[in-house]
């Protein structure tokens, strides 16, 4: 039988892609509180969207996407109302995966394995779900299947300060492979760092079955002593679980220079969302990129019929701002706000149901579920977003009344400020 090039170039490019977004679990991003205790982190709205939208959003250009996987260990009730208005509107089909306990990044894909190779994917996206990035998942599909190696990972250069908070890496400046990975090592490895964005074939499964087993075989002969299991802090326990497996440390390291593994680099935007004040940052970076992608996300407004409107800004369309308020740069307003006349909002996220009153100005910060801020109050930050009280964040409930300032404050939920605060943390 005659096999033409023809027939062989459509079977490539009708190969099957599924994409995997690991989205952690309530014991994981404790630095997002006091916000995650009312919403899955995954679930925090950046520009509008939910933090996972964005990733799923990308993972949609992908020609011939089988399946968007959630995978997490957040109860399924967190995520059923956003999957129901998702499937619907994605036209992909999208579910919530749910472990029983962490088992890491790789252990959590693992688990799934058979259901995630169901419909016989050619290649496996791999997503962390709190960063935020231009996801530039076709290029690097496409270079992916060209090196033809197991898996390749987004890379960026970034100062040698901030290098050592990730995953730096060493690549073959000529073919891209990886030669070398650390985790947050220690000492100066390299300023390029591994963006949390893979694509891999389904050969790293057999390559986390075979950490696994040899995790188990270790477990086996060390059996912990009871004093060992005493003292060790309960996610030292994890990682010594032989299904509890990490993609950096476990896959990535041991398989670096073994030209399985190549580097895609981007030199487009790229943030980790570890704390609020980065959610304002990210909001500000996804705003812009609405700018080219879909621009009808982003409000208008001269101050006659509609508010001013300065820069980037999103307004949710069940949200009620008054034509005198200012807004923006970087405002996001959720469902049902309403903000009154004369306020002005700038580089801020305001949540569901919040009422900003006559006069209030809120500036890098975030206003929880149905705070509110009475007349002349003033909710600020200092801007900056890595540190702990770099900005305000306001718990849900919280109200604060009629000229009541409040800097550099993380307030819990449920107070009500009275008296002007600063630099302080309410409990
Ligand atoms: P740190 O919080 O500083 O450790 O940052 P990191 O980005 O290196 O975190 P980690 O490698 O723990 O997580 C990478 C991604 O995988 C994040 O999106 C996590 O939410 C997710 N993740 C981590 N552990 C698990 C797990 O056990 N199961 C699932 N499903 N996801 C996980």
């Amino acid at each position: 039988m005659e096999t033409t090039n023809d027939a062989l170039d459509t079977t490539v490019s009708h190969k099957k892609t599924v994409a995997v977004i690991l989205m952690g679990g309530p014991t994981k991003g404790t630095r997002f509180r006091p916000l995650s205790f009312n919403l899955a982190k995954p679930l925090f709205p950046l520009a509008g969207q939910p933090m996972v939208h964005h990733p799923i959003l990308a993972c949609k250009k992908i020609p011939d996407l089988a399946q968007v996987y959630l995978i997490g260990f957040y109860e399924e009730r967190e995520f059923s109302l956003y999957i129901s208005t998702l499937s619907n509107e994605l036209k992909v089909p999208v579910r919530y995966l749910r472990e029983d306990k962490p088992h890491g990044s790789a252990g959590g894909l693992y688990k799934f394995q058979d259901l995630i190779m169901e419909d016989d994917p050619a290649d496996i996206i791999v997503l962390n779900c709190d960063v935020c990035c231009s996801f530039p998942l076709t290029d690097m599909l496409e270079a992916h299947r060209n090196h033809g190696g197991m898996g390749t990972l987004l890379v960026k250069k970034v100062s040698k300060e901030v290098a050592s908070e990730f995953g730096e890496l060493v690549a073959d400046p000529k073919t891209g492979e990886l030669l070398h990975y650390a985790e947050k090592p220690e000492t100066f490895v390299s300023d390029f760092i591994n963006c949390g964005v893979y694509i891999f074939t389904p050969e790293i499964f057999r390559v986390i079955k075979d950490v696994t087993s040899s995790k188990h075989e270790r477990s086996v002969v060390r059996r912990l002593s009871s004093f060992e299991a005493l003292t060790i802090s309960s996610s030292s326990k994890y990682t010594l679980q032989a299904d509890f497996v990490r993609l950096d440390q476990d896959i990535l390291t041991p398989s670096a220079g073994k030209k399985k593994l190549y580097t895609f680099e981007t030199n487009e935007f790229w943030e980790q969302i570890k704390t609020p004040g980065m959610s304002i940052r990210c909001s500000l970076l996804y705003l812009a990129q609405y700018r080219v992608t879909m621009p009808e996300l982003l409000a208008t407004g001269d101050g006659k019929k509609s508010p001013t409107v300065i820069g980037d800004v999103f307004i949710h369309r069940s949200a009620k701002v008054h034509p005198t308020a200012k807004l923006g740069p970087n405002v996001s307003i959720s469902a049902n706000a309403r903000i009154g006349p004369g306020a002005r909002l700038i580089h801020c996220i305001i949540l569901d149901d919040v009422e900003i009153k006559e006069n209030a100005v809120v500036m890098h910060s975030i206003v929880g579920w149905k705070s509110s801020l009475g007349r002349w109050a003033r909710v600020q930050g200092g801007g900056d977003y890595n540190a702990k009280l770099g900005i305000t964040i306001l718990g849900e409930g919280v109200d604060v009344e009629d000229e009541t300032v409040v800097v550099n404050c993380i307030i819990l939920p449920h107070k009500t400020l009275n008296i002007s605060v600063q630099d302080e943390i309410i409990l």
